[in-house]
């Protein structure tokens, strides 16, 4: 079964992207994926096909209007257990949990917005989620697009070179990765952890955990404080 990605646009040469090469453009080429495009302006109104006006209230930029966006998701006609997604700085943030749940849906349909956003109430009246890649603007969703499916497309079944470097990846348990290492054994002066040089797999588990928690701590408070509660949960209910 091919998972299918429909992408809502003004702008439809954005893809494949960089979705073309690689992984993806593989998994493109295979049927393990397809990935179609909408464009927006085939709504617009008037002789120019305008998508957007000003919004209600003032203030700066432009909205996509609600009736070209209602016309749209119509034209584009999923099936209703396909999630609607627009892609927005305001969103829920994307994470590893949700990519698991979207690859796991028959596809996606995504909405791309440029300006300042589309009119609320098609999105309430579409069940639209509004989804966020991270604590930044970019200048439109087509980049934020491209994040959403590599995501979810690197996970369809087939796609990953091996199993396992999907199971002991960042994130899969709550941890960022510990680091990575390969030839030369020393370079520029510098020397691999003796203990990955050793075979002893017991002891390089033990020193990749303990690297991933020291990783973790630094850099992502926010995920070290959530994995610290849930092992006080687990040794909690182990007794
Ligand atoms: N559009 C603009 N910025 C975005 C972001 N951070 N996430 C999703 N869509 C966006």
């Amino acid at each position: 079964m091919t998972w299918q990605a429909t992408v809502m646009t003004l702008f439809p040469e954005a893809f494949p992207g960089v979705l073309g090469i690689s992984l993806a453009g593989r998994a493109l080429e295979n049927k393990t994926w397809s990935c179609s495009t909408y464009d927006l302006r085939q709504c617009g109104l008037g002789r120019h096909r305008a998508v957007d006006d000003t919004p209600f209230g003032g203030g700066a930029g432009m909205v996509i209007r609600a009736d070209v966006a209602d016309a749209a998701f119509s034209a584009v006609d999923a099936p209703a257990d396909v999630p609607r997604v627009f892609l927005t700085p305001r969103g829920t943030p994307l994470r590893q949990k949700d990519v698991v749940r979207y690859a796991g849906a028959p596809g996606v349909v995504l909405m791309c917005g440029r300006f300042e956003g589309v009119d609320e109430r098609v999105l309430e009246a579409h069940n639209v989620e509004q989804v966020s890649v991270g604590d930044y603007v970019l200048s439109g969703g087509e980049a934020a697009a491209q994040v959403f499916l590599d995501a979810c497309v690197r996970l369809l079944p087939g796609v990953m070179g091996s199993d396992q470097s999907g199971v002991e990846e960042s994130f899969s348990d709550g941890l960022l990765e510990y680091p990575h290492y390969t030839r030369p054994a020393e370079w520029q002066g510098r020397k691999v952890p003796d203990v990955l040089l050793s075979g002893n797999h017991a002891a390089i588990a033990a020193w990749r955990q303990k690297k991933a928690e020291e990783t973790t701590r630094e850099r992502r408070p926010d995920l070290w404080s959530a994995w610290l509660a849930r092992r006080e949960k687990n040794e909690t209910a182990a007794g």
